[in-house]
C-alpha cells in the first residue's frame, strides 16, 4: 500500500512525465536508503504509465553510411584499420558500403513498410567533427538533420548512438581512448551534436558495447585501433567508463528533456572445458565484458577481482563520474562466450567455438535463446537497473537468392522467434522491456569480416547496392502487427 500511494505522489506532487519523475526517483536512490530502491524498482513494474514498446531495427555509421571522402567527412580509425593490408577479409573497407549516406531514403521507405517505431543508427563523430574536436562539419550535421527529419516525417523515433566504434582519426592521433582526454572531447561532442540535433533527438545512447572497442581493438588487435597492449586496455576500459559519465553529465545540463543511455553486449563466459583455470578464466571474460561496464555505471565500483589492473588508471573522483542516472540500458545480445584458459594470451584466455552438437549460426554463435533470458533477469535483478531496450539481437546465416527472387531465410526467422519468445517471457517476469531493435535492417560491413557475415532482414546486392527484403522482413513485420496494441 506504502508503494503505491508513493508512486501517485511522484506523478502529481512533480507534475512531471514519467521519464522525469523517474530519472529524479534514480537519481535519489543512488544516494539514499534501500527502501527507496524497492520503491523505485515497484514503480518501474509494466503499468499502464508505460508507453507502448518500440519495435525498431539498428545500424551502425561506419557499416552502412559509405561517402567516407564526401562533404567534408574526416578519416576514422576503422578507416585506417580497413585500408591497412591484412586487418578485414578480402580486404574490403567500407568506402561504400550500404550507400545510405545517399539512400537514406529509400532505407526509411524501408522501414516504413516493416511497420517500425524506432530506428537505432549511430552518428560518425569524423564526420560532424572532422578533426574530433573544435571545428564542425555543416553537411556532417546536414545528413543526420535531414535523415531524422525522414524519420519522424515516416512516425519513427530516432534512437542515436554518439559512439559505435568509429573514433575521428585524428583523436586516435592524440591517443584516442588511452588518454584520458578523451572524457572531455566525448562529453564535447555529445553537447555539440545534442545541440544540433536535440531538438528531435530525444533518445541518445552514449556508447555501443565498449567491451569491443576496449578488448578487440585494445588487447587483441583484431578491430580498430588494433592496438595489442594490455595496460592500453585498461586504460581504455576506464576512460570509456569516464567520458560515458562526463557526457551523461553534460546531456543531461544540456536539456533535461533527453532520455540517455548506454548499450552493452551483456554475454556471460562459459568454460569450454572441465578444468579449474578455465572455469576461473570465464569468470574473469564475465568480469572484463560485463561487469567492467555495469559496476562503474550503476554502482561505481569495478569488479573486485580485476580492480589492481584498472587501478592505475583511475584518479580520484572518476567512479562518482562513472556512476551516473541513466533513463534506459541498451542490452545487446548475441551468444555466450566460451572460454579456455591460455597463460600466453595477453588477457589470460582464449574465446573458442561451442562444442560439438551445440547449435550455432554461421558465424560461429551459439544459439541459445535461454541465455538470452537469464541475462536479461539478472541484470534486471542484480543492478538496480532502469527500463532496458534490447538494441541489438540478430544473426549471420548465408543468405541465397532463390530462383524465384527471394531470399527464403528460414534459419533467421527461427532464430528471431526463439530470441523474442525469450524476451517476451523476461517482460512477463517483470523485466521492464520497452523495445526490441533488430540487427539489422540490412546486410552491411561486418567489421573485420567484412562483407560476409550478412545479417540483414534485408539483402543489399553490393555491386549495385539494390535492397531486396528477404522473407524475415516480411516475418519482423507481421511480428509487429501483430504485438502492437
Ligand atoms: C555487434 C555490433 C554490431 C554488429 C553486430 C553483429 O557486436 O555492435 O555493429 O557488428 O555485433
Amino acid at each position: 500500500m506504502h508503494l503505491v500511494i508513493f508512486k501517485i505522489d511522484i506523478q502529481v506532487v512533480n507534475g512531471m512525465a514519467l521519464s522525469d519523475g523517474r530519472r529524479v526517483l534514480h537519481k535519489f536512490s543512488l544516494e539514499h536508503s534501500d527502501s527507496f530502491k524497492i520503491a523505485l524498482q515497484t514503480l518501474r513494474m509494466p503499468s499502464s504509465f508505460n508507453p507502448p514498446f518500440l519495435w525498431g531495427t539498428a545500424t551502425a555509421s561506419y557499416q552502412i553510411e559509405g561517402a567516407t571522402l564526401e562533404d567534408g567527412r574526416g578519416p576514422s580509425v576503422w578507416d585506417t584499420f580497413s585500408h591497412t593490408p591484412g586487418k578485414v577479409e578480402r580486404s574490403e573497407n567500407a568506402d561504400i558500403a550500404c550507400d545510405h549516406y545517399h539512400r537514406y531514403v529509400d532505407d526509411i521507405q524501408l522501414m516504413r513498410d516493416l511497420g517500425v517505431g524506432a530506428y537505432r543508427f549511430s552518428i560518425s563523430w569524423s564526420r560532424v567533427l572532422p578533426e574530433g574536436t573544435g571545428r564542425q562539419n555543416q553537411k556532417g550535421f546536414d545528413f543526420y538533420s535531414r535523415l531524422v527529419d525522414g524519420l519522424l516525417a515516416a512516425g519513427i523515433t530516432p534512437f542515436a548512438t554518439l559512439f559505435h566504434w568509429d573514433l575521428p582519426q585524428a583523436l586516435q592521433d592524440r591517443g584516442g581512448f588511452i588518454s584520458r582526454d578523451i572524457s572531455g572531447w566525448f562529453a564535447d561532442y555529445a553537447v555539440q551534436t545534442a545541440e544540433r540535433l536535440g531538438d528531435r533527438v530525444k533518445h541518445w545512447i552514449m556508447l555501443n558495447e565498449p567491451s569491443v572497442y576496449s578488448l578487440l581493438g585494445h588487447a587483441l588487435g583484431i578491430h580498430a585501433p588494433g592496438v595489442t597492449d594490455v595496460t592500453a586496455f585498461f586504460a581504455v576500459t576506464h576512460h570509456l567508463n569516464l567520458a560515458q559519465g562526463r557526457a551523461i553529465q553534460a546531456l543531461r545540463a544540456t536539456d533535461s528533456s533527453f532520455e540517455l543511455g548506454t548499450t552493452l553486449n551483456i554475454q556471460r563466459g562459459v568454460p569450454a572445458d572441465k578444468s579449474k583455470a578455465s572455469a576461473l578464466m570465464a569468470e574473469r571474460h564475465t568480469d572484463l565484458w560485463n561487469g567492467c561496464f555495469l559496476g562503474p555505471l550503476f554502482a561505481g565500483e569495478y569488479p573486485e577481482r580485476v580492480l589492481p589492473e584498472l587501478a592505475p588508471h583511475i584518479q580520484e573522483g572518476d567512479l562518482k563520474a562513472t556512476r551516473q542516472p541513466i533513463d534506459f540500458l541498451g542490452v545487446n545480445h548475441y551468444f555466450r562466450v566460451y572460454v579456455v584458459a591460455n597463460p600466453s594470451s595477453l588477457i589470460g584466455y582464449d574465446q573458442v567455438d561451442p562444442p560439438p552438437g551445440i547449435p550455432r549460426t554461421d558465424y560461429g554463435w551459439e544459439i541459445n535463446p535461454t541465455e538470452f533470458h537469464e541475462v536479461l533477469l539478472e541484470v534486471h535483478e542484480r543492478y538496480n537497473c532502469p527500463p532496458i531496450y534490447i538494441t541489438e539481437n540478430g544473426a549471420f546465416f548465408t543468405d541465397t537468392l532463390s530462383a524465384d527472387g527471394k531470399i527464403h531465410d528460414e534459419k533467421r526467422i527461427e532464430f528471431l522467434d526463439g530470441y523474442l519468445k525469450a524476451m517476451q517471457a523476461a517482460r512477463k517476469q517483470g523485466v521492464d522491456i520497452r523495445g526490441y531493435f533488430l540487427w539489422s535492417l540490412m546486410d552491411n560491413f561486418e567489421w573485420a569480416a567484412g562483407y560476409r557475415p550478412t545479417f540483414g532482414i534485408v539483402r543489399v546486392d553490393f555491386p549495385t547496392r539494390k535492397r531486396i527484403p528477404k522473407d524475415s522482413y516480411y516475418w519482423y513485420r507481421d511480428y509487429i502487427r501483430g504485438h502492437t496494441a
